[in-house]
């Protein structure tokens, strides 16, 4: 009896929740969005781009919208998404009063960290003390640090020659290895041991191991899922707690909790040694670099704002250069293109890793990266942000505040009018033109605006070395019949595996 009426309630508040509620909105509508062409039933509901995103197919399924319905789609229940170099202006741009929406919420943790900070001055403060550490002039004293993993690349690819390696899962390994290494002083030897199990420990001081890759994407997944849902993030994470997939998380804080307080372990060592504290990426936020005093930030910013840079850092750079090497290989007129100009800025047979100076300005490598981050970008979705409360101008049509809007990243990068003929073409040469300074304004592989990759040196730096230290050294072959790289979309499109036949280059 009881079970019937209970049944009977939810089903109630289910329909109130998913039909009437949403019905009731959608006829209302106090954004006045039914002007817009909708994405399927996406301007009824949100559970539209819950499912395509649940099946990595949500960026898809947005281009293709934009592709039938035009600039201007509706692809939520308060969410216009745009596809204009004006809109890029507008949304991103240097001096928008856009903040990040809700969206960003589904990944927060107990403290904001600087990605997922929606408040402007929360943003600034902790933007302002990673802008030095990351700025290209400090680039320069991490290649001192990326060199043995280099040299590690180079046993792991050698010892391959002749065999088939997954040239993605190797190029996680290395990154993952390389940004343990500079943010927590430990290099977790992913590459050399062949697998992403690392250390982890609860907050009450239980240790294990775990895998972080995997903690990651699963944990990825549903937090991408929910996104699309903010008003819904704490019902969810409630109702989830059960579901393994959603716990990977707490393997995730696990992890960067063991790494932190080893970190931590390692400062603490060397005051009372009478030495100065380390002086590493994880720095900033411990001390405050004008005053040198410390920051005493609680450990749970700590743990955030740690894991974020790992991630963020892991792995984008890590999708970026596996993107480009796919992409390098698939093409042999480009390799043949690049390796004439790395042949003539080093001699890899005595100098198998490069100098970084050698390298970092060569135009045909930029060229290969920027055409490849065009193409297949890491972060291939639009960047959802809010228009401020009294509303505001979007690519020509007035938004009423509250409204989310973002640029669909996948279809700017492919059109003909910025970027010029054969938009899905890997063609590195549209770089070498004149029109290339203007295709940086539809560029938005690493955004754009005060919200923009704060990591790009480094990324430039990391991609442009791996990508210089493998093809000057390796024939990487694909596998035959026009094999295409796949794609798993979470927030970022991360690639399946890439398996290449190795061969020493002659
Ligand atoms: C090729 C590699 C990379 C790509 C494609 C990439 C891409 C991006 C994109 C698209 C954003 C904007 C995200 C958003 O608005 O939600 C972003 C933000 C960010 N990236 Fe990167 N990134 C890369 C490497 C790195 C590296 C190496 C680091 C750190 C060392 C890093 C740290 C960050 C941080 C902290 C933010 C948030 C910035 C803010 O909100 O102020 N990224 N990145």
């Amino acid at each position: 009896m009881y079970t019937l009426i209970l049944a009977q309630a939810v089903l109630a508040l289910a329909l109130i929740v998913f039909l009437i509620w949403p019905l009731y909105a959608y006829l209302a509508d106090p954004l006045r969005l039914r002007r817009f062409p909708s994405a399927s039933i996406a301007g009824f509901t949100d559970l539209w781009a819950v499912w395509q995103q649940h099946r990595h197919n949500r960026t898809l399924a947005v281009h293709a919208a934009h592709l039938r319905l035009g600039p201007a789609v509706r692809v939520g229940t308060d969410h216009v998404s745009f596809s204009s170099l004006q809109a890029i202006r507008d949304i991103y741009g240097h001096g928008t009063p856009m903040t990040k929406a809700a969206f960003y919420d589904a990944f927060a943790s107990t403290h904001f960290n600087i990605s997922d900070a929606r408040e402007k001055a929360t943003h600034q403060t902790k933007r302002r003390r990673w802008a030095n550490p990351l700025a290209q002039k400090s680039v320069v004293q991490l290649e001192t640090a990326l060199r043995p993993h280099l040299e590690r690349l180079i046993t792991v690819v050698d010892a391959k020659a002749g065999a088939e390696l997954d040239m993605s899962r190797t190029v996680m390994h290395l990154m993952y290895d390389f940004i343990s290494t500079i943010f927590y002083a430990r290099d977790l030897n992913f590459l050399g041991r062949d697998t992403t199990v690392g250390p982890a420990e609860t907050p009450s001081g239980v240790k294990y191991e775990t895998d972080l890759y995997d903690a990651m994407i699963k944990s990825s997944h549903m937090s991408s899922c929910m996104s699309w849902l903010p008003n819904f993030h704490s019902l969810f994470q409630y109702f989830t707690q059960l579901d393994a997939r959603w716990s990977k998380s707490d393997r995730l804080r696990d992890f960067t909790l063991a790494m932190v307080r080893h970190r931590l372990s390692l400062d603490t060592a060397r005051i009372r040694a009478g030495l100065p504290p380390l002086d590493d990426l994880f720095t900033p936020m411990l001390w405050d670099a004008k005053t040198g005093s410390p920051l005493c930030l609680e450990l749970g910013e700590l743990v955030t704002e740690s894991a974020n840079m790992v991630n963020a850092a892991g792995e984008n750079t890590e999708i970026a250069t596996s993107n480009i090497i796919y992409h390098i290989a698939a093409n042999p007129p480009v390799l043949a293109k690049l390796r004439a100009e790395l042949d003539g800025a080093f001699d890899w047979r005595q100098t198998p890793i490069p100098d970084y100076a050698c390298i970092k300005d060569l135009p045909y490598l930029r060229a290969c990266i920027d055409e490849s981050l065009r193409l297949r970008p890491a972060v291939d979705c639009g960047l959802p942000r809010v228009v401020p409360e009294g509303g505001m101008m979007v690519d020509g049509t007035w938004l009423a505040g509250g409204t989310v809007v973002s640029v669909s990243t996948h279809t700017v990068h492919r059109d003909e009018g910025v970027f010029g003929d054969s938009p899905e073409k890997y063609r590195p040469e549209r770089w070498l033109t004149d029109e290339a300074k203007g295709m940086q304004r539809g560029f938005l592989a690493f955004s754009q605006g005060g919200r923009a990759c704060i990591g790009r040196n480094i990324a430039y730096f990391e991609m442009s070395l791996v990508v210089a230290v493998v093809f000057s050294r390796y024939e990487l072959g694909l596998p035959g019949g026009g094999w295409v790289l796949g794609v798993e979309e979470h927030f970022s499109s991360h690639t399946r595996a890439l398996p290449v036949g190795v061969a020493r280059r002659k």
